[in-house]
């Protein structure tokens, strides 16, 4: 539709700003090279609340980026493209999902201001250039492919911890700071953050899908920790969402719509972040239960006695045997459900008091073993087991299956009291399948990762499995995704866990903030009709 068409069927007061958008935008076209201006009016401003897909017509991006490089070369914005960078930036070895041949970055952006990150969008939502935020690259879902011929602004490089509030329990981070380093530099400090992830995470990353880690029982995921952020939207714009004080009630909680938005609606820059008292005393305590569901039981029975643990982690049968098989740890282990349980507490009567109660539970719930560490070593000792699980069931597979066997880490979660039942029929679920598979699970959230072995050749097969198993957790009221996001891998589980109208509630709010569509483009959902969904 060509705005001329537009002005046709809308009334005349809309008419008058429509038009100066449009010419706004034919100007920055450039004389003669007038172009058919598909987004502002039609897409972005009628009369509804959502936006259909079929609403729209396929964004255009710029077709010669290098041409743009020098603009931003001359502000001074580090601007790179060496093979190893784009290799970095391309994809990683972590994730099932590799990107298709071609999704390649042209180029890799370093800014190290805000202001930077706001001439660099000025610049790429002029020329319809698609920008990929990346940080730590972890990610586990395709969350930063190229899917279109576009740049990558990386914002590692913005790493400063810019100011540690001690008596208000936060700081003030840049985007690139990661978890693990922030933690080292508040331990003088006798403080921590709640949330970790994979090693290499950064706070951007972790805010743009909502992390949680092992202490997400007791500290939340990144929505618990974030008061504030600094974000540049798609045309340069900076915001900041809040100001420093926890209690709020001032007007729409933005920071809250950056979580989770997977670099789909402006690139976060810094960050108001809560940190905790490291516990004074802690302890671990290992269980191991005849079933899953007497495990789950003590969990829910451990909540309702008013304990928070810090972490509560399920290992099943078969990841217990990983580990005994592995020998990683000095102990053998029964082979049967076990749950790893840290409990913190301001001395060490309180946390020995938490340890009777928690004995109490999980005897009156058939616990078969109770194994509780009486030093600093032992502590250590014992929740390694849980720290090594993943190399523990790798180092099984490639030994027991195949030298070049892959996992592939389902991340659904349910609510607690569905978790046994659904667990039950997942391991149904494998043993029918020709796959060999385990369970970990962050118990205390219902949350669980069915790892799945499987050989190259298998791929498609596993893939069905997947799917049958993240059908079965939407059908328990749960997600498809607890912690690790959508991606452009789950996108058709959105749909299925949400319904249409809120997929497309949130296409509304993505071409109202990026109507370009400039920024992460085909992630979380579609955005182009034309998009068959073979990522
Ligand atoms: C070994 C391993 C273990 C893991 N364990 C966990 C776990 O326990 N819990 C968990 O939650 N996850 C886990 N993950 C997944 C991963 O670590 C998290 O998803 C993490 O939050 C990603 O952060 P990142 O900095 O690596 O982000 P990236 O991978 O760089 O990016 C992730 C997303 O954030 C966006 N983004 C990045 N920077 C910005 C920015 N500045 N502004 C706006 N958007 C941005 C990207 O566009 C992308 O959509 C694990 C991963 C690995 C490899
Ligand atoms: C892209 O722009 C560069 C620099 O202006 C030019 O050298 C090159 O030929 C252009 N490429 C295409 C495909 O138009
Ligand atoms: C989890 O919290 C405990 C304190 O309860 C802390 O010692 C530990 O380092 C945290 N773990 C991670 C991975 O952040
Ligand atoms: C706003 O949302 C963030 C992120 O979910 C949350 O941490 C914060 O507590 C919320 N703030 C208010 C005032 O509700
Ligand atoms: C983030 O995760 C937490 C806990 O998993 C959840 O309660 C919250 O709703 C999530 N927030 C968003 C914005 O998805
Ligand atoms: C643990 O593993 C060892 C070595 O593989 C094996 O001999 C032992 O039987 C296993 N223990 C149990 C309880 O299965």
């Amino acid at each position: 539709m060509t705005w001329k068409k537009v002005t046709l069927t809308l009334s005349r007061p809309l008419v008058a700003g429509l038009t100066g958008a449009v010419i706004a935008s034919t100007i920055a076209y450039k004389v003669g090279q007038q172009r058919t201006i598909h987004n502002p009016p039609q897409n972005a401003f009628p009369k509804t609340s959502t936006t259909k897909l079929t609403d729209l017509s396929s964004p255009q991006y710029c077709t010669n980026i290098s041409k743009v490089i020098p603009e931003f070369t001359k502000l001074g914005i580090e601007v790179v493209n060496s093979k190893p960078e784009i290799e970095h930036h391309t994809g990683n070895d972590f994730t099932t999902h590799k990107p298709l041949p071609g999704q390649v970055p042209q180029y890799i952006i370093y800014p190290k201001t805000t202001e930077e990150v706001s001439q660099v969008l000025q610049i790429c939502n002029r020329e319809l250039i698609p920008v990929v935020p990346f940080s730590g690259g972890t990610s586990l879902e395709g969350h930063f492919h190229s899917t279109r011929l576009g740049v990558v602004l990386d914002t590692s490089k913005m790493n400063k911890i810019l100011a540690v509030h001690d008596d208000d329990l936060d700081v003030v981070v840049q985007a690139g700071v990661n978890w693990q380093h922030l933690n080292q530099e508040l331990e003088p400090y006798g403080l921590m953050f709640g949330t970790d992830c994979g090693p290499q995470g950064q706070i951007s990353g972790m805010i743009a899908t909502n992390a949680s880690g092992i202490n997400a029982s007791r500290y939340g995921a990144m929505s618990a920790n974030v008061i504030s952020v600094t974000a540049v939207l798609a045309d340069g714009t900076i915001v900041k969402t809040k100001q420093r004080p926890r209690k709020s009630s001032a007007g729409y909680n933005l920071t809250n719509l950056f979580i989770g938005s997977e670099g789909t609606l402006g690139v976060v820059t810094e960050a108001v972040c809560k940190v905790y008292p490291k516990p004074k005393s802690e302890t671990v305590v290992v269980v191991q239960y005849p079933t899953i569901l007497d495990a789950t039981k003590s969990v829910a029975q451990v909540f309702r006695s008013g304990m928070q643990p810090t972490a509560i982690e399920l290992l099943d049968n078969d990841m217990m045997h990983c580990l005994n098989y592995s020998g990683y740890t000095t102990r053998p282990w029964l082979e049967v459900p076990t749950i790893f349980f840290k409990i913190g507490g301001i001395n060490d009567a309180v946390v020995e008091e938490n340890v009777k109660v928690l004995n109490k539970i999980t005897k009156a719930n058939n616990a078969e073993s109770f194994t509780y560490a009486q030093s600093k070593e032992e502590q250590e000792e014992l929740f390694s087991a849980r720290k090594n699980a993943f190399y523990a069931m790798y180092n099984w597979g490639k030994n027991e299956i195949d030298e070049d066997v892959r996992i592939w880490v389902t991340d659904i979660a349910v609510p607690l009291s569905r978790l046994s039942p659904v667990l039950d029929k997942v391991h149904e679920m494998i043993k029918a399948s020709p796959f060999k598979s385990i369970i970990l699970a962050h118990a205390g959230d219902g949350n669980f990762h069915a790892d799945i072995f499987y050989q190259h050749e298998q791929r498609r097969e596993v893939e069905k499995l997947v799917d049958l198993m993240i059908e079965l957790g939407l059908a328990n009221e749960g997600t498809a995704t607890g912690e690790h996001g959508i991606g452009n891998a789950k996108r058709n589980f959105l749909e299925l866990e949400l319904g249409q109208d809120t997929i497309d509630m949130m296409r509304k709010i993505k071409l109202s903030l990026d109507p370009n569509r400039i920024l992460n483009p085909d992630k979380v959902f579609k955005i182009d009709p034309e998009d068959k969904g073979e990522y």
